[in-house]
């Protein structure tokens, strides 16, 4: 049950697992005093005493504001960290007094006017305003606690009831204060290929952030950060996860003070970021999540993935089926014509396949990647019948029909460029910085948003589009408008982010049974803002196998299966040179939204067979490796072997996959704890026959046998006994 408690002095939202306590201190101060596990009752005396805070008045003159844990700290009054809040008023001064007013809850999740957030009938709102006297401006905080997962979702709407402008130079999402330093931080970092990948080290007096500056999430660094205790593994200990939902120039970081307290905070970056908030205005502070768990890193992925799968990804494909898809990128890159995709098309429909996707090249003229992006009419040397006609052709063989775009493209090299010179992001007078041979529109042009809006408005309501691949190759150049006057220049980033979702959030309402797949250069936006949108990302460029247990392994911290795409792809890999048998490839991509990304008219006979097999399978299990509980057992950071298993709801089945990289000859087989088994039940292995109790698979092991070779695979499906 959830429930939010306010007193004269605190603050209390708590469900059955989790409590999260605020106090309110004189004169007037929010303080953060307690996320963790669930309390009964708490008494904010000893946390203060920690804090060397030796009564409940704080003395805000003497400074005192330093050692203080607090709500949504702002600047300039005595707390010398980085804060959440930095507002400036019309007369320059900077500093912010941000006093408690009152606080509500109600029942059901807020929403955020713009901007995705978590939904949900089963959680309760909580609403604290906060006042600044001199500035005139209201700062709600908002706060959701949910009944199945162990997250507290917050964000803030900052209001100028004044008369002069305000200047917004910061505005956190998040801020979480912990009173020791005992914690590792862990980021998923990376870059194009090789995205979202482990990495953990201590916390020390100072700040260590990562961040994006690059108009995307990005695939540098993920908008995550875990505080996790030394000793906390993915199967014990305690950690907080924290994450965002937003999907534009990120920062997100932990300070260590001179006491040894933490703040961990994240939110929109905020270099090159301001906002003028003129009198009247409110400005809407993304979503932020954050997550308790004391069952390891594990257990923090599973509060993760039931945020996802309960209360961010929405419509008709949230709990569906994904439809077993083929794209033809790998399989023809820009080298096709209506002929050539229909036997490969053809191939598919006979192996089991259900959706054919045309990726990059069908549109304007383009033959390679220097041309063409806002021409999204048909090109007729390669398609003379048209998209429609393509799409009839792929329906008669009783597959679904997907296609590609890249809407917030446009190309030097384009009709639409031509005529809307001034519709490219860009700063007056600079020379245009190229990425991938092309520029982004300005989507902080609502003239633009409609633009793309009714464009693929038009190809969904005339070509018979059941699927769409959301593509976006590159990152902020010359970051501006050609329409917004200089002192709101600062404003571009996060403008063109309200953009984007307005024209995602008008075109997922008006084709609710299309299905949206994002991409960015692979997994270059992968984040809860996108998913908000689209129920699946492309996870990676990378389809080799065994770099791909890296990215799944890592991305698995906070999305859930259902989210990734994964496809099988042809050898040697197109992006590291690897050759990985079939089987491996398959297993590896099952753990995802399953797919293939290559001509299946190329496979011998025999891998034919096994795609077909592969196929059978993955339609009568993929309710369980979709939606399962997922748990990494084996982590490829630390040895050769990756391991991790799928179980099903009710615990009667799961599907366990393991890969090595490298064989090891003379070594012992890998012994592999499974997790999430019914400790009482009985499991019989299906491709062996084997039968073992659940306790004995989790607390003893199961050796699963591994075909010879490199990157050898095998996937086990348990099933239990009646
Ligand atoms: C980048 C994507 O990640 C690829 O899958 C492919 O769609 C290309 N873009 C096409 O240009």
């Amino acid at each position: 049950m959830t429930e939010i408690q306010i007193t004269d002095r605190l603050i209390h939202l708590r469900n059955d697992r989790i409590s999260y306590i605020m106090g309110i201190m004189e004169p007037g101060i929010l303080t953060h005093l307690y996320f963790g596990k669930r309390l009964e009752s708490f008494r904010p005396e000893s946390i203060l005493r920690r804090y060397g805070l030796k009564d409940e008045e704080l003395r805000l003159k003497k400074g005192i504001l330093n050692n203080v844990p607090l709500e949504y700290p702002s600047w300039g009054l005595g707390d010398m960290r980085e804060g959440s809040l930095i507002a400036r008023a019309a007369d320059g001064g900077a500093s912010c007094d941000l006093r408690f007013r009152d606080a509500e809850a109600a029942d059901g999740k807020y929403r955020l006017d713009g901007l995705p957030s978590a939904y949900g009938e089963n959680a309760k709102t909580l609403r604290v305003r906060l006042y600044d006297e001199k500035l005139r401006m209201r700062v709600t905080l908002l706060y959701a606690v949910f009944e199945d997962c162990d997250v507290i979702t917050r964000s803030a709407v900052i209001e100028n009831q004044g008369s002069e402008a305000i200047e917004l130079e910061r505005a956190a999402s998040l801020c979480l204060e912990l009173p020791d330093d005992r914690y590792d931080l862990i980021t998923l970092s990376g870059a194009w290929a090789r995205e979202r990948a482990v990495y953990r080290r201590r916390i020390c007096p100072g700040e260590m952030s990562v961040s994006s500056l690059r108009g995307a999430s990005s695939h540098i660094t993920s908008p995550f950060a875990a505080l996790a205790r030394p000793e906390t593994s993915e199967s014990q200990g305690e950690v907080y996860g924290a994450a965002l939902v937003y999907s534009g120039s990120f920062y997100m970081g932990a300070q260590v003070d001179s006491n040894g307290a933490v703040r961990l905070q994240g939110g929109l970056n905020d270099r090159h970021f301001s906002w003028k908030l003129d009198a009247g205005e409110t400005f809407t502070v993304p979503e932020g999540v954050l997550v308790y768990s004391d069952c390891g890193l594990d257990g923090m992925s599973a509060q993760f993935h039931t945020l996802c799968a309960n209360h961010i990804v929405r419509g008709k494909w949230a709990k569906a089926p994904r439809p077993i898809l083929l794209n033809n990128w790998e399989a023809t890159y820009f080298a096709f014509d209506e002929e050539k995709l229909l036997s490969i098309a053809k191939k598919a429909a006979e192996t089991g396949i259900e959706l054919f996707v045309l990726d990059d090249g069908w549109f304007g003229h383009r033959d390679d990647d220097h041309s063409s992006l806002g021409d999204w009419f048909v090109y007729e040397k390669k398609l003379p019948d048209g998209i429609r006609h393509l799409s009839d052709r792929i329906h008669e063989m009783g597959l679904k029909f997907g296609l590609w775009f890249e809407p917030e493209m446009i190309s030097p090299d384009s009709d639409l460029f031509r005529k809307h010179p001034d519709w490219a992001m860009q700063f007056q007078g600079r020379e245009h910085v190229e990425g991938r041979n092309q520029l982004i529109l300005d989507l902080s042009n609502p003239e633009v948003c409609e633009h793309v809006y009714q464009m693929m408005a038009g190809h969904l309501r005339e070509d018979g589009i059941d699927y769409i691949k959301w593509d976006m190759n590159r990152n902020f150049t010359n970051p501006g408008s050609m329409r917004l006057p200089p002192d709101r220049m600062k404003e571009f980033p996060h403008r063109y982010m309200l953009g984007l979702y307005s024209i995602l959030s008008r075109l997922t309402e008006a084709f609710p049974e299309v299905l949206f797949e994002s991409c960015s250069g692979g997994g270059g936006r992968f984040d809860l803002g996108m998913l908000s949108f689209m129920p699946q990302t492309w996870c990676s460029d990378n389809t080799d196998a065994i770099s791909r247990c890296r990215i799944q392994w890592g991305t698995s911290y906070v999305f859930p299966p259902f989210s990734m795409g994964a496809h099988v792809s042809a050898v040697p890999n197109h992006q590291t040179g690897r050759i990985t048998p079939i089987n491996t490839r398959i297993n590896v991509a099952m753990s995802g939204c399953f797919g293939f990304e290559l001509d299946l008219n190329r496979l011998t006979e025999e891998e034919i067979a096994q795609v077909r097999a592969a196929v059978v399978r993955i339609k009568e299990v993929r309710e369980i490796l979709l939606y399962g509980e997922f748990h990494r057992l084996s982590s490829p950071y630390e040895g050769h072997d990756t391991a991790w298993i799928t179980v099903s709801k009710d615990h009667k089945r799961a599907i366990l996959m393991l890969t090595r990289d490298l064989a090891q000859p003379n070594a012992n087989a890998p012994m592999i704890r499974l997790r999430g088994l019914d400790a009482q039940k009985t499991y019989r292995v299906l491709e062996t026959g084997e039968v073992y109790r659940g306790d004995e698979l989790m607390n003893s092991g199961i050796t699963p046998e591994l075909p010879k070779g490199d990157a050898a695979s095998v996937s086990l499906t348990l099933a239990a006994e009646e």
